[in-house]
């Protein structure tokens, strides 16, 4: 139980998912407190029945607060959260920049809860394609030790922001027009488009984005040794990032044996017979807290690959909901 939470960036599009969530979960906590910048300072929000007065993110803000969620810009974070630790606050962080800080937790509460709980510092929720893709992996890595992956993802204009979904519509529209439109989150057009490309070039001709799928994989499951090859697409679907996923295990993994793994896991749900057309697609995953697993089949390359499709909403398990689970790992202490 916490006296005090805070919610930074209340009222940004994983902010607000966030206070619905402390909501409808009944998260234990006497008082709210919602921060954004100076440009929603004043402005009122309703949870868990009251009306509450955004406040401005100071350093000076976080007196008394015990425990901070926080999603915001990463220059946001990395200038603000140091001062929330200072008072004395535990510290969730949705943001990128303390990911892979050597100090700082990567936290997927069914995968490494202690880290969560011998944090002494900040603790960071992963990149919403890392989150749903190594809730897949633990229990094929746990029942044949996973050495390689490759995956491609899918991904979702929700995780621009909700400016790429205001870049989705506005230039859809426009395409269908025949009309100009200036893309603001994207540096292509969306509409009818797959774009290659989320982040900026990192190293090896691999995006940020790609790499944080590389480096936060092996943070989370505490192997270095695994491979990971991602490609990473952002498509014209407003939310649910979908990822074609290849794992060479040591040990092969039948496709009996994937799904009753899967089914078994805590927010894995396998959905998949081929010949109902039954499998997870962004239209019936949306919404959910779920990371859904369907299309499971051997490599037929390889006898120690098997193959999956795996969607998940990126707003919800990818960023929101492991935020919350986290909080709520850190209120029960066990
Ligand atoms: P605000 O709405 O006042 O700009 P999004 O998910 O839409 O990108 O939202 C990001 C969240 O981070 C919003 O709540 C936004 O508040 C908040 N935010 C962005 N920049 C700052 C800042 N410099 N100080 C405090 N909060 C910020």
């Amino acid at each position: 139980m916490f006296d005090t939470v805070a919610v930074v960036g209340a009222t940004g599009a994983v902010g607000t998912i966030i206070l619905d969530l402390l909501e409808k979960r009944n998260f234990p906590a006497k008082n709210f407190r919602l921060l954004a910048s100076a440009r929603s300072a004043g402005k009122q929000l309703q949870l868990a029945g009251k009306t509450i007065t955004i406040e401005e993110l100071t350093h000076d803000c976080f007196e008394g607060v015990d425990l901070v969620i926080a999603s915001t810009p990463d220059d946001t974070a990395a200038e603000y959260l140091p001062s929330a630790v200072k008072a004395g606050a535990k510290v969730i962080d949705e943001s990128g920049y303390w990911r892979m800080n050597p100090d700082v937790a990567l936290v997927v509460p069914e995968i490494n809860p202690e880290a969560a709980l011998n944090a002494q510092g900040i603790i960071a929720s992963p990149n919403c394609s890392t989150t749903q893709m190594v809730l897949a992996m633990k229990p094929l890595h746990d029942a044949g030790k996973i050495r390689r992956v490759i995956v491609s993802t899918y991904q979702a204009t929700s995780g621009a922001g909700l400016q790429g979904n205001i870049d989705l519509q506005e230039g859809t529209r426009a395409a269908l027009d025949g009309a100009d439109y200036e893309y603001k989150a994207f540096a292509h057009p969306i509409a009818f488009n797959a774009i290659p490309q989320i982040g900026s070039h990192k190293e090896q001709g691999y995006t940020s984005e790609e790499m944080k799928m590389v480096y936060e994989t092996r943070k989370i499951l505490g192997d270095e040794t695994i491979m990971v090859c991602p490609t990473c697409v952002r498509i014209p679907v407003s939310n649910c990032h979908s990822e074609s996923i290849l794992v060479e295990t040591e040990k092969p993994i039948s496709v009996d044996e994937a799904k009753a793994l899967f089914a078994a896991t805590p927010g894995i749900t396998v959905v998949d017979d081929l010949d109902a057309s039954s499998y997870p697609m962004p239209s019936n995953s949306t919404s959910s807290d779920e990371v859904y697993i369907g299309r499971i089949r051997k490599d037929l390359s390889n006898p120690n690959g098997l193959a999956f499709w795996c969607v998940s909403d990126n707003l919800r398990k990818g960023a929101a909901t492991n935020a919350v689970q986290i909080a709520e790992l850190l209120a029960r202490g066990v």
